[in-house]
């Protein structure tokens, strides 16, 4: 592993940070300078600023976010955070993206070759929301936003899409997205006119938070890391 994602993984910094830590001469590996391009086995002892740095194990952490949370690690403005929400003696780093207004499912972790690939739009990762739009959508709109709607970044991906309840001026929609854009839901459904009033995300690559409160979390059990590493094609056994 190289220098800066055992740094990053154990906590002392961000990839980037531990650039600048390695640069500033601060880091030693086995008691020599360590460089950008040094990597780290798992007998290496590595030290910043003369203290020993500990090898953090794997994190896998399934979070029911709530609303009004940032998906950041830090927000400018000091509003609530889920790496905050998130206890978690590893440094976690949230997959991808929810809106602050948006709730339901996200996995932080510190793995960042499963992250990589989890967030990549080849490996196709299905998402799966719950959006209540306004009015209610025909067979004309689910067809369109099956088949790809025109956003100002292109058409989107083939996407199913349900209505889960109808009535009322709102109605329910399903939509199960293998792509992840910036705002996508919400323009996909404000291109087919139907605005987006809530969103919940109810599944991310087949974990769901039925399970979890708004806030709560938990670690993924051994067999749900490895179907999320069998889903984008890594091996069993890279994971230790
Ligand atoms: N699409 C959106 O519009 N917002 C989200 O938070 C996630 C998907």
């Amino acid at each position: 592993m190289r220098l800066n994602a055992f740094l990053a993984r154990a906590g002392v910094a961000s990839r980037r940070g531990a650039d600048e830590l390695i640069r500033a001469g601060r880091v030693r590996v086995n008691g020599e300078p360590g460089e950008l391009s040094t990597v780290v086995g798992a007998r290496d002892v590595v030290e910043v600023d003369g203290r020993r740095v500990e090898r953090q194990p794997l994190a896998y952490v399934l979070l029911h976010k709530p609303a009004g949370v940032v998906t950041t690690a830090r927000d400018p403005q000091g509003r609530p955070t889920v790496v905050g929400l998130v206890s978690h003696p590893a440094r976690v780093v949230p997959v991808g993206r929810l809106d602050a207004d948006t709730t339901g499912a996200l996995l932080l972790t510190n793995d960042g070759p499963l992250a990589h690939r989890l967030a990549h739009p080849r490996y196709g990762v299905p998402k799966v929301y719950e959006a209540e739009v306004e009015g209610s959508p025909g067979e004309e709109a689910l067809r369109a936003l099956r088949a790809g709607v025109e956003l100002e970044d292109g058409v989107t991906a083939p996407a199913d899409a349900r209505v889960l309840r109808r009535g009322g001026p709102t109605s329910v929609l399903e939509l199960t997205l293998h792509e992840g854009r910036k705002h996508q839901v919400k323009r996909m459904c404000e291109a087919v006119r139907h605005p987006v009033r809530r969103l919940h995300r109810s599944r991310y690559a087949g974990l769901g938070v039925d399970d979890l409160s708004p806030g709560e979390s938990r670690s993924l059990a051994a067999d749900e890391v490895r179907r999320l590493r069998e889903l984008v094609g890594l091996a069993r056994d890279a994971a230790a």
